[in-house]
């Protein structure tokens, strides 16, 4: 008999859409069967106020026409809208863009550490007057907790982020809701664990399907380079342990991050994996692998809404255990090529 399950509609509490072309090629991939997304402020310029976001969340619009969208489940979809601190980040217009349901959460990325943040914080001190009216309104704060400094190895940035900069945070905003987006590590898992609740932290499932031989042996492989960067196979493991343990502070966040092929094949190439088209499929792979497949709705569709203070969703997925091709590339309506992951190969579930 084929296997089968059926969960809660899920949600992805890390997501890139950009906007133009890459948008209206990838939103509807996502929309397919998430209830909602964290979307990502890391645009061309990013979205550093409410009225930012107000115009950005335009974009997905045609999500909800019927003349445009092509299924019924596109038109629930629901993008959550993010601020992107700066070191010069009102705190009143913040504050009154959570109140008013325009932003569900800020996002701190310190500067230069990824794509398209050159305008991001150059010392957390400089935020700390957001961050007290953000724990006082309980705004969650999204964290890439990686540090910049030249001198630590790309490999070490998540760990150092830690202690330096993450640790000495919780100590003087105890009360402010913090996720950590997309940890890559034991030592995040380890962190994560040890503040029993108070911090979150989203997993992508390329961090939890591949460490970095998968990246660099045999081959440098673009299409796998990402941002906190893949970690060694005992990483992988310790990933693979949090997102199965039932823990309520762990949830689903793709941090899928589309980039034009030739931004990826390319002598120095951007950093980001395009997960959107089979994000669900994929996490439903390292769950059966796990034996864990009855704690996928909890990490997937209860844990990050309830750590949001949002309802759950109120409708279905079913995903069976039957393979799809994944196509070789996808086109944008100006002809941008998209690579996906595991192009023209195949994922063992499908969404029924
Ligand atoms: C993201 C992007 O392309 O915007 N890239 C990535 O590798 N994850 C930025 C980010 O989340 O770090
Ligand atoms: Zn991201």
């Amino acid at each position: 008999m084929t296997q089968r399950i059926t969960i809660r509609r899920p949600d992805d509490w890390h997501a890139h859409f950009r906007t133009g072309a890459m948008l209206r090629l990838v939103a509807p991939h996502h929309a397919r069967v998430f209830g909602r997304a964290i979307a990502m402020p890391n645009l061309v310029p990013p979205v550093t106020t409410a009225a930012m976001a107000r115009e950005y969340k335009k974009e997905f619009d045609f999500l909800a026409d019927e003349q445009t969208s092509r299924r019924a489940d596109e038109r629930k979809f629901t993008p959550l809208l993010t601020c992107y601190l700066t070191d010069g980040t009102d705190a009143d217009d913040l504050a009154q863009g959570y109140e008013d349901k325009i932003f569900a959460a800020a996002k701190l990325y310190p500067a230069h550490a990824t794509t398209n943040s050159a305008h991001g914080v150059t010392d957390v001190k400089n935020i700390y007057g957001a961050l007290e009216r953000m724990q006082k309104i309980g705004m969650p704060l999204l964290i890439h907790g990686e540090v910049t400094d030249p001198a630590v190895d790309i490999f070490d940035r998540e760990k150092t982020f830690i202690d330096k900069i993450l640790a000495p945070l919780r100590r003087d905003f105890p009360g402010l809701k913090i996720v950590m987006e997309h940890i890559t590590t034991a030592d995040a898992v380890d962190f994560v664990n040890a503040q029993n609740g108070a911090v979150g932290a989203t997993i992508t499932v390329h961090h939890l399907l591949l460490n970095r031989n998968d990246m660099l042996v045999g081959g440098i492989r673009p299409h796998y380079y990402c941002l906190p960067i893949i970690k060694r196979a005992r990483h992988q493991i310790a990933l693979r342990a949090a997102a199965t343990s039932g823990n309520a502070w762990f949830f689903l966040g793709t941090d899928s991050a589309p980039h034009a092929r030739d931004k990826k094949e390319t002598a120095c190439g951007c950093a980001g994996v395009y997960t959107g088209h089979a994000a669900i499929e994929l996490y439903a792979e390292v769950f059966d692998a796990e034996g864990a497949l009855d704690r996928l709705e909890n990490f997937a569709s209860i844990n990050g809404a309830k750590f949001y203070g949002l309802p759950v969703n109120d409708d279905t997925i079913t995903l069976i255990k039957q393979p799809q091709t994944v196509p070789d590339k996808f086109i944008a309506d100006d002809g941008m090529e998209l690579i996906p992951f595991r192009a023209g190969e195949t994922t063992p579930w499908s969404v029924a």
